[in-house]
């Protein structure tokens, strides 16, 4: 049995496949909509969402499967106490499959050692978030038609976007990647990110707090939202917030093929003008996500068209 805790638990031969599945899914939607018909997922979101839980259940929706779900903690037995490893065995009774988002790092781990269906990890503090890598790596393919090759920019909240940690580790398995990172110092991409996966790939990288200087040799430019509900103190969310905000002005040096990707929510980092800008990729990369989450409960479900 197959979880998804961390992106690396799929190869990148397995990535490819799962591309490979969702470029189909895409083109022939009608081919997969009964595959899951009688199976059962459960999204147990213990942090807020829209796209990742609604995401999931639409993907399950459209394959022809059933949802069960529980949203908020609080309307949930964890706000009595209950462990996760509690909830992972009650609710492997209920249902085929897991999604799970929670505020503490390590948490659907906790539950993929103690269910017996597969656990996907939705989300886990400031930690990962694998199945945004999904989407975000779709969407870069059909983007730009390759994986490898790209200098690619992160910017805003390194240290707490979780969706950051997660792509970084999936890039820094492709050749001639290169990795920018732009944030103020305070909120740098954690010290065991550059060593224990981008030193350790070899993969290039530079850290800047300056957009405008990295901007004309980006591929990609991924911003992010500064992550309010991570900080200790709201001073410090007050000085950083505004830290980044992307506007045409700001574009002027851009590559003419850049891609500008985003996880969502968007608070003020990019303005609303980028939006029909061509090389703005963030709506279709919500797309992307339930096509993606399709193919990744299909493979971890074991069932074939
Ligand atoms: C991201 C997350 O939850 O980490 N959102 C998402 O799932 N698309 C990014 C964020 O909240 O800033």
């Amino acid at each position: 049995m197959r979880n998804l805790i961390d992106i690396r638990d799929l190869s990148t031969t397995e990535i490819d496949e799962l591309i490979a599945v969702a470029n189909d899914i895409i083109a022939n939607p009608g081919k997969y909509s009964e595959v899951c018909r009688g199976k059962k997922l459960a999204t147990l979101f213990f942090e807020p969402s829209t796209r990742t839980r609604l995401s999931f259940e639409a993907a399950m929706y459209e394959l022809g499967g059933n949802v069960l779900s529980v949203a908020g903690g609080n309307s949930s037995s964890a706000a009595k106490g209950e462990s996760v490893a509690d909830t992972a065995k009650t609710v492997s009774c209920y249902a085929d499959i897991i999604a799970m988002r929670h505020p503490k790092e390590g948490a659907p781990l906790v539950a993929s050692m103690n269910a017996s269906i597969p656990v996907i990890n939705a989300g886990d503090g400031g930690h990962n978030h694998p199945t945004q890598t999904l989407a975000d790596l779709l969407t870069i393919s059909r983007e730009k038609g390759r994986l490898g090759n790209l200098t690619v920019g992160f910017c805003g909240d390194l240290k707490f976007g979780r969706t950051v940690h997660s792509l970084i580790a999936a890039l820094s398995r492709y050749t001639g990647i290169k990795i920018v990172l732009i944030s103020p110092t305070e909120l740098r991409v954690p010290d065991y990110i550059k060593a224990e996966v981008m030193e350790k790939n070899a993969i290039p990288y530079e850290e800047t707090t300056d957009l405008l200087s990295a901007m004309p040799e980006l591929d990609i430019l991924y911003m992010t939202r500064v992550q309010r509900e991570r900080f200790f103190n709201e001073e410090d969310y007050l000085r950083l917030k505004d830290s980044y905000i992307l506007t045409p002005d700001k574009l002027i040096g851009a590559k003419e093929d850049l891609s500008i990707l985003h996880p969502l929510p968007r608070v003020n980092e990019i303005a609303v003008a980028i939006d029909n800008d061509p090389r703005a990729c963030y709506f279709k990369q919500v797309f992307n996500g339930k096509i993606m989450r399709m193919a990744l409960i299909m493979k971890l479900l074991e069932v074939t068209v």
